[in-house]
């Protein structure tokens, strides 16, 4: 539970706009509990609830979590099943609630190897949200950073390939809307639980300038205070853009 006493000690006007997380360790978290890596996933969605209510909380802009990457087809079918399944009980159980907290939802990455049934469901928490003018919350799931990049290239060329726009007018902007974020604001502040320090393919084109915040702290235990300390020590960070620090 978040008192407001913590979230005061936010400096609204020093928040990033947007925060993006990469939620690891919830394997280890069970590891080393003797428990199966499944119960480290279940553990994990029930952190990212008290950060999605902090967020709407703290009115943030935009919140990407990466929930499955392009790569993670690879670990153990059960483990992959699993994770689907606790995608789609999500999906279900918490969309009206994140409807009734005015969240706007969106799926960054392919979405068209996930099952029929999850497929629905994303579309459908999507529509049912669409119109919404709260936290823009972004779950990437079968996402990578290259893979988003290399999608966006093939759209712009097939664009120029039908005359609809030149080569040369292929501009930073004209880039980025064709974007799974397209419309939203790049990172600000790129946090990594779990102890690796690294980019894992994440976000890579709108983290550019991202200040970065890694914790060893295991997603499970990860807390809306450490998440707001994370925004504090945000909030103290000189940010050049490639510039020079403003006297
Ligand atoms: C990384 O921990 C975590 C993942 C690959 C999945 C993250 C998923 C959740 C938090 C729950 C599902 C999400 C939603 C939106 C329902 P890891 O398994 O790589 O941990 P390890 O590095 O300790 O092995």
């Amino acid at each position: 539970m978040v008192t407001d006493d913590l979230l005061k000690k936010v400096d609204k006007s020093k928040m990033p706009r947007h925060v993006a997380i990469i939620m690891d360790g919830n394997g280890r978290w069970a590891n080393l509990r003797g428990l199966l890596r499944s119960a480290g996933h279940t553990a994990g969605v029930k952190t990212l609830k008290k950060i999605l209510t902090t967020a709407v909380n703290l009115k943030l802009e935009a919140l990407t979590v990466y929930a499955f990457s392009t790569e993670n087809w690879k670990r153990p079918l059960t483990e992959v099943e699993f994770l689907m399944h606790l995608f789609s009980e999500y999906l279900e159980k918490e969309k009206l609630e994140m409807h009734a907290n005015n969240v706007r939802i969106r799926f960054l990455g392919r979405t068209e190897d996930f099952s029929p049934l999850i497929q629905s469901q994303i579309q459908s928490a999507t529509d049912l949200m669409k119109n919404n003018t709260g936290v823009k919350f972004n779950i990437a799931a079968d996402y990578g950073g290259q893979d988003e990049i290399v999608r966006a290239a093939q759209k712009l060329a097939r664009k120029v390939a039908n005359g609809e726009i030149s080569a040369e007018n292929i501009t930073a902007n004209v880039f980025e809307d064709e974007l799974d974020t397209v419309g939203q604001p790049p990172v600000d502040l790129l946090i990594r639980t779990g102890g690796d320090l690294r980019i894992s393919n994440f976000l890579l084109w709108q983290a550019a300038y991202a200040e970065l915040w890694f914790t060893k702290t295991n997603f499970p235990e990860f807390t809306p205070e450490e998440f707001i300390e994370a925004l504090i020590d945000f909030g103290n960070r000189d940010r050049r853009f490639g510039g020079v620090t403003k006297d």
